[in-house]
């Protein structure tokens, strides 16, 4: 779109618009809301509706157009509401509801539809018709989330273009011609789409239901607020609920964020908030049985065990995992009370599935709009996005599909953006710093692990040539994350103009990092060498040693050199790559405290169990994984004994004769804001001010490089490139005989949330090892056949399949998808997971 504005005349007003701008969009800047169906901002306008026509001169008189394809033009003179507008859209209403069935008393959509809304406002007072109207089989349930009615549909094309334009998922679609047209499915293929809830959500009539949502509530009876979706992008959302139980979530339309859509396992896992699972009362240890017990006894179990502990083995003695589900408050409120008032450094809110704390501070970190902005070139050196990263795949997704974007792909498997990729380079478990080297100086021959010279020389030009972002992840968590870690560095330094985003799945796990609970670092992405000095002043103190992350955690604790181990909603029995070091972690440690809100297999292994508030219940700020701080916001009372973190710490503290003073979130996020040269600039009521809330840091450079803060008074001591240290990651020779394990992730799993959502919990799909075809064939295996996979660590037996996405001697088995468990296969200090695969069992 050209930059030089133009006017044009709307109902009399001259107005500017954008060159190129489409008038129905201008005509809403300027406050005159034009009638629509059919057009949606985010998708490309068909202009099947004609509900939007309006008259338009451009010189040769006045003619109607559908203002939803029509470009605005300098000198374009607009009437929205001249008789011949007005008689269009009465014509186009009464022929809309010709067929329409008169439903509006049952109908969902009742209250909130836009052709309810429209025929009042610019429909014909009364119906001239009296023939029987079409009918059709009513609801179809076209998956197991959403049902169609026909006879409401009015053939907008949002739903078709949305599931094929957005989610490359041409799933449902017109069939029949004429007066027989009708949307549907296939009948050979459900719509079993992960985003088929947008569908619902962008039909402006009650067409398509979701079944959670089905004869729940009316609007009016539901009372409505923005919140931010606690995942790794962030997503904006508007979350609904009636008489205190959440009964919606839908996705709003940030610029910077999701764009208004959501995952349908975001979108519907609010029904976990209200499981009969969850947590409610704290409970504690007795006679070898957890029992319910007042929050008094709790907190002074809980308090006492970490007493005894600072008194026998000192502050090492204590260890701290997670805090990734927790908002930015809560995350401080434990790294305050964990590195300032206990005085470890034992602090990890990642679960030896994410990437270095240092790395993520140090990489310029990129945006997701930077990343998706025509011109550019997108690295993925992650797993499939679509699988873990919904909002951010369905973006990127279109900002490629449209050609805008280059994108080079390097992962062990193909994914659902493969056949999109420019390039894409199959890298094998282990040897992504190896291919990032031959990037960047391409060796002699052909090719190098079965990847072309002329593909890597391609890509590097790519990488030279204008802005660069990388999307950098784990592939795999049966793999070092340390090869990765060093192909992100690596490319950092030779491609200065690049900036990364960190993909770190779990929730707000970069906003932990910058809250400070990591190793090594302190709140803001600051050293505790630079700014130890800083929060010593403030915090009464800072671990006087280095800590260890989640693995160095774990091999303490298995070695008996952790006395209290706090899982702030972590569950390393299902979540750490490696079970067998996480059950052995779990049987040596002298006291385990859980802080969660469902009775997880590792809260299962408690001493002290506090239950905690969740999404809905809370108010607090999250931050992405760009460094976005958005608002979330409390909707629905908690039940009564569960509480927020941040009080569960600022208790625990008390306990141990300090005091964190903090009574509130936005305490919490005050001293926050005061101390952390990251957040500093970014106040409790400018992050809810816009609805694409903040980027950190609101002062400084603008991309949090480090190595400079731009505020005054605040710490030196921000991580810069130089600061980060990784280990050596050795390269396992190539074994002819073993397969590569990648073991990585599906949407549905069978992790707690989904779980603990009736809606959601069938979708989890059993284990199933992926052979590429050929090993498949080769090793005899019919489908469904059980094999023996071994491992230096462990052996499992599992149904296998054939899979083209799989290289060969690769061997791919999803994390937490129930029966095998890639994590018995797994040793968190091996480089790569090299296992054998047998012949089926007979
Ligand atoms: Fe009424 Fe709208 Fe439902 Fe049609 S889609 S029945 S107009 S509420
Ligand atoms: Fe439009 Fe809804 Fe019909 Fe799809 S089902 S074409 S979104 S009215
Ligand atoms: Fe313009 Fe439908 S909104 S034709």
């Amino acid at each position: 779109m050209s930059e030089t504005p133009v006017r044009i005349t709307v109902d009399g007003v001259e107005i500017a618009a954008a060159a190129g701008q489409l008038l129905i969009d201008a005509c809403e800047q300027a406050g005159t809301y034009i009638p629509r169906f059919c057009y949606h901002p985010r998708m490309r306008p068909v202009g099947m509706c004609r509900m939007c026509l309006v008259d338009v001169d451009t010189g040769r008189g006045p003619a109607l157009a559908p203002s939803c394809m029509l470009e605005v033009r300098d000198g374009m003179v607009v009437e929205t509401a001249s008789d011949a507008a007005r008689k269009a859209q009465d014509g186009v209403l009464e022929f809309l509801l010709v067929n329409h069935p008169l439903d509006c008393p049952v109908c969902d959509k009742g209250g909130e539809c836009p052709l309810q809304d429209q025929t009042m406002a610019y429909g014909p007072g009364e119906s001239r018709f009296v023939e029987e109207k079409r009918h059709f089989d009513k609801p179809l349930a076209i998956s197991e989330l959403v049902y169609l009615d026909r006879e409401r549909c009015i053939l907008c094309d949002r739903c078709t273009r949305f599931a094929d334009e957005v989610a490359g998922e041409p799933l449902i679609g017109f069939q029949g011609r004429g007066y027989h047209t009708e949307v549907n499915t296939f009948p050979d293929r459900p719509f079993d789409s992960y985003f088929s809830g947008n569908t619902v959500q962008i039909c402006p009539v009650g067409a398509l239901t979701a079944r959670p949502y089905r004869f729940r509530a009316r609007p009016w009876d539901l009372t409505e607020t923005t919140s931010t979706y606690p995942n790794a992008t962030g997503d904006r959302v508007s979350v609904h609920a009636s008489r205190n139980r959440l009964l919606r979530i839908q996705g709003v339309d940030s610029e910077a964020v999701n764009h208004g859509w959501l995952a349908d396992r975001d979108r519907f896992s609010f029904e976990a908030v209200h499981s009969p699972e969850r947590l409610t009362e704290p409970l504690l240890r007795k006679d070898a049985e957890l029992s319910p017990a007042p929050w008094s006894a709790a907190l002074a179990a809980a308090g006492d065990a970490l007493q005894a502990a600072l008194g026998r083995g000192g502050p090492s003695s204590v260890a701290v995992l997670g805090g990734a589900r927790l908002c930015s408050e809560d995350q401080y409120a434990w790294a305050k009370l964990a590195k300032g008032v206990i005085g470890t450094d034992n602090v990890d809110a990642q679960l030896g599935d994410g990437l270095p704390a240092e790395l993520v501070c140090a990489l310029p970190r990129a945006t997701i709009a930077a990343a998706c902005r025509p011109g550019g070139t997108v690295l993925t050196l992650a797993g499939d996005l679509r699988e873990e990263f919904g909002s951010l795949f369905l973006r990127l997704r279109t900002a490629v599909g449209s050609g805008d974007v280059a994108l080079v792909e390097m992962a062990p498997l193909a994914g659902s953006l493969t056949a999109l990729a420019r390039h894409s380079l199959r890298v094998r478990p282990g040897d992504a710093d190896m291919i990032a080297e031959a990037i960047l100086d391409p060796p002699h021959g052909a090719a190098i692990a079965g990847i072309a010279t002329d593909e890597l020389r391609a890509a590097a030009a790519l990488f030279a040539d204008g802005p660069l972002t990388v999307l950098v992840g784990r592939t795999s968590v049966a793999e070092s994350a340390t090869t990765t870690a060093h192909a992100a560095l690596r490319l950092a330094r030779a491609f200065p103009h690049a900036r990364f985003l960190p993909l770190l799945r779990r929730g707000a796990a970069a906003g932990a990092i910058d809250a400070g609970l990591v190793p090594g670092l302190l709140p803001g992405r600051t050293t505790r060498q630079g700014a130890g000095a800083w929060y010593g002043a403030a915090w009464g103190g800072v671990p006087e040693h280095p800590g260890a992350d989640a693995a160095g955690i774990l091999v303490a604790a298995a070695a008996g050199r952790i006395d209290v181990l706090v899982l702030l909603g972590a569950d390393p029995l299902a979540d750490f790559p490696d079970r067998e070091l996480a059950r052995r972690a779990l049987e040596r440690v002298g006291t385990v405290i859980a802080v969660d809100v469902f009775g997880t297999a590792s809260v299962g292994c408690a001493d002290v169990v506090l239950p905690a508030v969740t999404f809905g219940e809370r108010s607090g700020t999250h931050v992405n994984i760009e460094g976005r701080a958005t608002a979330v916001t409390r909707q629905v009372t908690p039940p009564v004994q569960c509480r927020r973190d941040w009080e569960i710490a600022a208790e625990l503290a008390l306990l141990l004769g300090s005091d964190l003073r903090i009574a509130s979130p936005t305490d919490a996020w005050t001293e926050l804001t005061d101390l952390s040269p990251l957040h500093a600039g970014a106040s409790w009521d400018g992050v809810r001010a816009d609805l694409d809330g903040l980027l950190l840091p609101v002062a400084g450079d603008g991309n949090g490089t480090g190595g400079g803060n731009g505020t005054s008074g605040a710490p030196p001591g921000m991580v810069t490139l130089e600061d980060v240290r990784l280990p050596g990651a050795p390269v396992v020779p190539f074994d002819r005989y073993s397969y590569r394990l990648v073991a990585d992730r599906s949407l549905y799993d069978r992790g707690t949330v989904v779980a603990n959502c009736p809606s959601l919990a069938s979708f989890a799909r059993p284990a199933r090892l992926r052979l590429n075809p050929r090993d498949f064939e080769r090793l005899g295996c019919r489908p469904d056949d059980l094999l023996r996979v071994t491992s230096p660590a462990g052996a499992v037996s599992v149904a296998a399949s054939a899979d083209d996405r799989v290289p060969p001697a690769v061997a791919a088995l999803a994390v937490n998808s129930g029966g095998a468990d890639p994590g018995e296969l797994i040793d968190i200090d091996a480089a790569v997971c090299e296992v054998r695969v047998e012949p089926p069992i007979p």
